[in-house]
């Protein structure tokens, strides 16, 4: 069930060129969370609130922690918050990725830019769960790159840049066979990728996060629905999802 409370910062920092890594702290927000979830975020100044997906819970010490692009005057007051000071937040929201049902001994996971957050978050599920994992992570260039450390520790990684400047110059989509086999795939990141994802991966069961698509998050403005192999044609990404099975969406 998801709450409306105030969570405290703890740390916040600057983790790529113009992203920003806040842990927060909330008891049961954290214990209620599942990875591919998000938070509703209030920013001060703002009446609006932005969903920020989740990247890692640690339920022992009770935190969330959260990544966003510095892009507005809203995200622009969040970053600027000082550890101890308390953020207006509504969550868990959303459907986050079924990791307990998946049957699955190898998954791989693939993320662009701002998608790559929750599938962090999903790899340390993953990983909890004794599932291996190898990821295909895509950037803008080397400036833009964060937990690169952090992936490489729970699995195979493999690095991606348009310009170049890091790991291979070119698609997440132009690798893909790299990984070899799995089980399962978990995909996040900007619709076209997402296409082209489950393009090549056709056969292979799979999960795609569309959290990049939303706007108010709470089911009000439906500029986040999605056609949808469903009865009533369409799925909206902040209530139905953002998590969906790859065959699910029609993009
Ligand atoms: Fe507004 Fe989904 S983001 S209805």
């Amino acid at each position: 069930m998801k709450k409306r409370t105030e969570m405290t910062v703890e740390t916040v920092q600057e983790v790529a060129l113009d992203t920003i890594e806040m842990k927060l702290n909330h008891p049961y927000i954290s214990t209620a969370a599942q990875p591919g979830q998000f938070l509703h975020v209030l920013a001060e100044g703002h009446t609006l609130r932005r969903p920020i997906s989740i990247a890692s819970i640690d339920r022992e010490y009770g935190t969330i922690t959260i990544l966003f692009k510095v892009m507005g005057s809203g995200t622009k007051n969040l970053a600027a918050m000082k550890p101890g000071m308390e953020v207006n937040v509504v969550g868990p929201s959303g459907n986050g990725f079924t990791v307990q049902e998946t049957p699955a001994r190898t998954a791989l996971l693939v993320g662009g830019g701002i998608g790559v957050p929750p599938l962090y978050g999903l790899a340390e599920e993953l990983q909890r769960k004794g599932i291996g994992v190898k990821s295909i992570l895509g950037f803008q260039s080397r400036a833009h790159v964060f937990y690169k450390e952090k992936f490489e520790r729970i699995g195979t990684t493999y690095m991606v840049t348009d310009d170049g400047t890091l790991g291979h110059h070119g698609l997440v989509t132009d690798i893909l066979d790299k990984a070899g086999r799995f089980d399962h795939y978990y995909s996040c990141g900007p619709i076209p990728m997402l296409k082209a994802v489950r393009e090549q991966l056709r056969g292979h069961p799979g999960f795609l996060s569309l959290e990049e698509r939303m706007g108010c998050g709470t089911g009000a403005c439906l500029a986040c629905v999605v056609r949808a192999e469903t009865e009533s044609g369409y799925q909206k990404i902040c209530t139905d999802g953002p998590v969906f099975d790859a065959d699910e969406v029609i993009l």
